[in-house]
């Protein structure tokens, strides 16, 4: 269940699939907005982007609990650089999300997601809440979806050198 010096354990394994999976879908849901907007593909996955991204929030403060209670028992990381990256990834996890439901409550809209009555609504609008989601949630949405390439491609890159170490085992495949 928990991590070791060599291998993540399940928890965070299943967290790190799982989310992985919910992350692909929340691209594609702007993927199809951003490339077919107003057809019917885009109001059948933009419906889902606000809903997900919510328990996305709720997932990433599940996994920044359980990473620190890992900190001193996980794989260290292959050098400085690839430390910095993923708490860029933890970080921009958790802001993204953050600045679209902050937008939401402060715009006095109702919010339900998957029937949930989160936000009941109401008149007018809280600027300091609604404008900093306006200004940064889509471009660090989009950061966050150029440091995702750049993880995999550094997953695939470690993989192939024969000089690094292979870190994939880490993640997927035997637990030993
Ligand atoms: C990890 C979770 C999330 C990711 C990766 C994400 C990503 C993105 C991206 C990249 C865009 C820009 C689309 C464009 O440029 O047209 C966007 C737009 C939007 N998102 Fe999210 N989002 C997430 C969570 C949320 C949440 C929780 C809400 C609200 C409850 C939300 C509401 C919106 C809205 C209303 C827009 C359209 C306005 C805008 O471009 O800022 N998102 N999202
Ligand atoms: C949205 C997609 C993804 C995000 C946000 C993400 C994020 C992260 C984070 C934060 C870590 C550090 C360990 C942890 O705290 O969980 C990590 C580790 C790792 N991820 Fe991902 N990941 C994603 C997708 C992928 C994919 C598709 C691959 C497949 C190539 C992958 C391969 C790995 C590997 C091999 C590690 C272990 C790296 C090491 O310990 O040096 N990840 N990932």
């Amino acid at each position: 269940m928990f991590d070791n010096r060599n291998r993540y354990g399940t928890v965070t394994r299943t967290l790190h699939w799982g989310m992985a999976l919910l992350i692909l879908w929340q691209f594609l849901t702007v993927g199809a907005r951003t490339l077919a907007e107003d057809s019917a593909l885009d109001d059948f996955m933009w419906a889902t982007h606000r809903p997900l991204g919510a328990m996305l929030l709720v997932l990433v403060g599940i996994r920044i609990v359980w990473a620190l209670i890992n900190l001193r028992h996980r794989p260290p990381a292959v050098n400085p650089f690839a430390k910095a990256g993923h708490i860029a990834l933890y970080v921009l996890l958790f802001v993204v999300p953050a600045l679209g439901l902050a937008r939401q409550y402060g715009s006095g809209r109702t919010f339900e997601p998957f029937g949930i009555p989160l936000f009941s609504g109401f008149e007018g609008r809280i600027d300091w809440l609604v404008e900093p989601g306006n200004l940064l949630h889509g471009s660090l949405g989009w950061t966050l979806m150029a440091l995702v390439v750049g993880h995999i491609a550094m997953a695939y890159w470690h993989r192939k050198q024969p000089a690094q170490p292979d870190v994939l085992p880490r993640m997927w495949g035997r637990k030993d």
